[in-house]
């Protein structure tokens, strides 16, 4: 079952005019949100974060927070799995084509879910393989837009060598990866660069931050040079589908030195672990964040 504009189908069902803006222009944020055991996890910062998203190009929000609320839990409910994502997309809706936002247009608002595939055990055990590529996108990484035709081409690049994710550089500067935020530790303090228009502000990356923040576990969040990311005894990267997943290889080159390079790091191991606590008391809880 979706959701399209008001009513729920089947995906089949769902047909949207070809003029709608998304179609033609990527004019359109989106949002994707895990649902563990049926429950939507860090539900209302997803919601804030697409408010936000939504003010920086102009569209009003369909739907109060409640509404949101109710509707994401309807279609949770209304498919077959226990952990899902929840994909929400909103478009400023369809007009004749012109590329000044025309006013007043009703937004088209889809949401669909799918099986939330967990990273397995033997890739957290093994680590994944990653490039660094230049950050060729535009210079808004900070809304979460449908047109993602940069990093479906960075994705790509890092598919055909055979790579789970590309890392990207700007200016000699760790921006963040195709779909995940970026982390690395350095002589035992974790380093990421801070939010900015460079870079999506991850609700992972939030998440992880308050980890090390509440078990004192030594960080910086500032600008990191390529030079370090290069030279770094761990790498890992975070999304809401990958969580924490640790980089093993850069460019073919095994990250970090001596006996633990090419291996997930102690520190990857150890916010690993306390994400999936994190995850499960939060879970557990009667009213969960
Ligand atoms: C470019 C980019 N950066 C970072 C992230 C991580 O965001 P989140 O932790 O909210 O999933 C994503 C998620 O899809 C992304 O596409």
């Amino acid at each position: 079952m979706v959701y399209l504009n008001g009513e729920f189908m089947p995906v089949e069902r769902a047909k949207i005019s070809v003029l709608d803006r998304g179609f033609i222009f990527g004019d359109g944020v989106y949002e994707v949100i895990p649902v563990y055991s049926r429950r939507p996890f860090r539900l209302q910062e997803h919601l804030a974060r697409l408010q936000s998203s939504l003010d920086m190009i102009r569209i009003g929000n369909p739907h109060s927070s409640a509404k949101w609320s109710e509707v994401i839990g309807k279609i949770i409910a209304d498919n077959p799995w226990s952990d899902q994502n929840v994909y929400l997309q909103i478009t400023r809706g369809a007009a004749k084509r012109d590329h000044a936002f025309p006013k007043d247009l009703k937004p088209t608002v889809f949401i669909m879910a799918n099986e939330l595939i967990h990273p397995t055990p033997e890739l957290m055990q093994s680590g994944a393989a990653a490039i660094v590529l230049p950050d060729f996108r535009w210079l808004r990484c900070d809304i979460k837009s449908t047109s993602l035709l940069g990093n479906c081409m960075l994705r790509t690049q890092a598919a055909d060598a055979g790579c789970a994710e590309a890392i990207l550089v700007r200016d000699g500067l760790l921006t963040e990866a195709s779909a995940s935020n970026v982390f690395i530790v350095r002589n035992g303090t974790v380093l990421t660069p801070p939010k900015s228009h460079l870079i999506l502000p991850g609700i992972t990356y939030d998440v992880v931050l308050e980890i090390l923040r509440a078990n004192a576990i030594a960080h910086e969040v500032r600008l990191v040079a390529e030079s370090e990311l290069r030279s770094a005894d761990e790498v890992w990267v975070t999304s809401s589908s990958r969580e924490v997943l640790p980089i093993t290889t850069l460019d073919g080159k095994p990250v970090g030195r001596g006996e633990a390079a090419g291996k997930p790091g102690p520190v990857a191991q150890r916010v690993y672990d306390l994400y999936q606590q994190f995850k499960a008391s939060v879970m557990r809880a009667p009213t969960h964040a």
